[in-house]
């Protein structure tokens, strides 16, 4: 749907001319189940967009429609839900109420939202739709909230509204993706550098199609056990708050003080946080043969140590092996389903996309979903608006400029 159609149909809806604000969905190239852990990711926005069409009320109502789903919600913003709801508009919910707590008052708003992003394949739909929703609600606000502290409080509303215990990367690459680049993002001090992607190389997604029913509470479980692990090897160094301060030696020495799962997670986060700085370092040498390595050592580390891959990831990985063009790759996002992400020379992804969807169907008779991406950019306002939210690389993060 253009943004044209969706301007058109929120008039139909509404009655009243929208401003539209668009958040992308994320691919992450390397550094899995390291945000929550104080560590280092290596996403990229993708051309994958939640738009939100967005139009003041004079009253205190907030009333939320999606092109895809059927159900009109209509609150009180006075008297908002206090817990989710177990629908689409749960994380739109959730952002009300992380902007409330902030000290944000939200006005009154009619939002119509469309996403393009695919919905449970792992590409952060839900950070897109909650970075759409907070510029959205923002863009309506007499009250200035810095934009820098956006990723944090949707993250916010995600963990405390729709109760899923995520980490910073999704929707911090959702706001401040930048077209060409992938980020390299420190998640304890925020800090993130761009590192170019060269343009002859495309990010092919594999969307596996499968999505397993129990990953949120295995999710929340891995959290946990790093919890654990950073307990134990506390008492043994006093400094240490999160896996990411401790050292590969650290951990090899102290083996036996930690239970072989608890000892199996921690090596995971820790070694993955080196692979994700020496995979920044490979981009900017231009060496993507030692990039496609990371990618393949990272794969196996999930599937052996973190245990969260499955059969049809493991297949997807395998399938792309030895096809012309293929640096490397790997599963990506939380796990136990979803997608692929793999390093292809842009002159072989056509036979590259033929070639992983034959053999992934031939072992697992599912068709998969191809995407064939760049980094894309993060958010901001497209259609109509008055406001513009700007990416910077200061450290600072976003900035936002109002142009009347
Ligand atoms: C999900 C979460 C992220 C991150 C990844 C694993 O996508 O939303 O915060 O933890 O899993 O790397």
């Amino acid at each position: 749907m253009s943004s044209s159609d969706l301007a058109n149909r929120f008039e139909k809806e509404f009655h009243a001319k929208p401003e539209i604000f668009s958040a992308p969905g994320r691919v992450n190239l390397i550094g899995e189940h390291t945000d929550y852990n104080d560590g280092f990711v290596l996403p990229s926005a993708i051309g994958f967009y939640t738009h939100a069409a967005v139009s003041p009320r004079s009253d205190r109502r907030l009333v939320l429609r999606s092109t895809e789903f059927a159900d009109v919600f209509d609150f009180d913003l006075n008297h908002l839900p206090l817990r989710r709801l177990d629908s689409w508009c749960d994380y739109m919910v959730g952002v009300v109420w992380a902007l409330e707590q902030a000290g944000c008052r939200c006005s009154g708003a009619n939002l119509l939202v469309h996403g393009e992003v695919p919905i449970g394949a792992g590409l952060s739909s839900s950070a897109a739709i909650e970075v759409a929703t907070a510029l959205a609600l923002l863009s309506l606000s007499q009250e200035e909230i810095p934009l820098r502290e956006v990723p944090r409080l949707c993250q916010k509303a995600e963990n405390e509204f729709v109760g899923a215990r995520v980490g910073i990367m999704d929707q911090f690459v959702s706001c401040l993706g930048k077209e060409g680049h992938a980020l390299l993002l420190d998640c304890r001090s925020l800090n993130f550098e761009l590192v170019p992607i060269p343009a002859d190389v495309k990010l092919v997604v594999c969307n596996t199609m499968v999505k397993h029913e129990h990953s949120g509470g295995e999710y929340n479980r891995r959290r946990e056990q790093c919890e654990q692990g950073v307990r134990l090897l506390s008492k043994l160094f006093p400094g240490i708050k999160a896996l990411r301060d401790v050292s590969t030696d650290q951990l090899t020495a102290h083996a036996d003080a930690l239970p072989p799962v608890i000892y199996s997670r921690c090596r995971h986060v820790v070694e993955e946080n080196q692979r994700v700085q020496e995979a920044a370092r490979c981009f900017r040498a231009g060496d993507l043969a030692a990039v496609g390595k990371l990618m393949r050592d990272s794969h196996r580390s999930l599937r052996d140590l973190y245990e969260v891959s499955c059969r049809e990831l493991d297949v997807m990985v395998a399938a792309a092996e030895g096809l012309p063009g293929f640096y490397g790759g790997r599963m990506t996002g939380g796990g136990f389903g979803g997608c692929t992400v793999n390093l292809v020379a842009a002159s072989h992804t056509e036979t590259f996309r033929r070639e992983v969807a034959l053999g992934y169907e031939r072992e697992t008779s599912i068709s998969p979903e191809i995407y064939i991406c760049s980094p894309a950019n993060g958010a901001g306002a497209s259609v109509g608006s008055k406001v513009r939210f700007t990416a910077s690389e200061t450290p600072e993060g976003i900035t936002r400029s109002k142009s009347n």
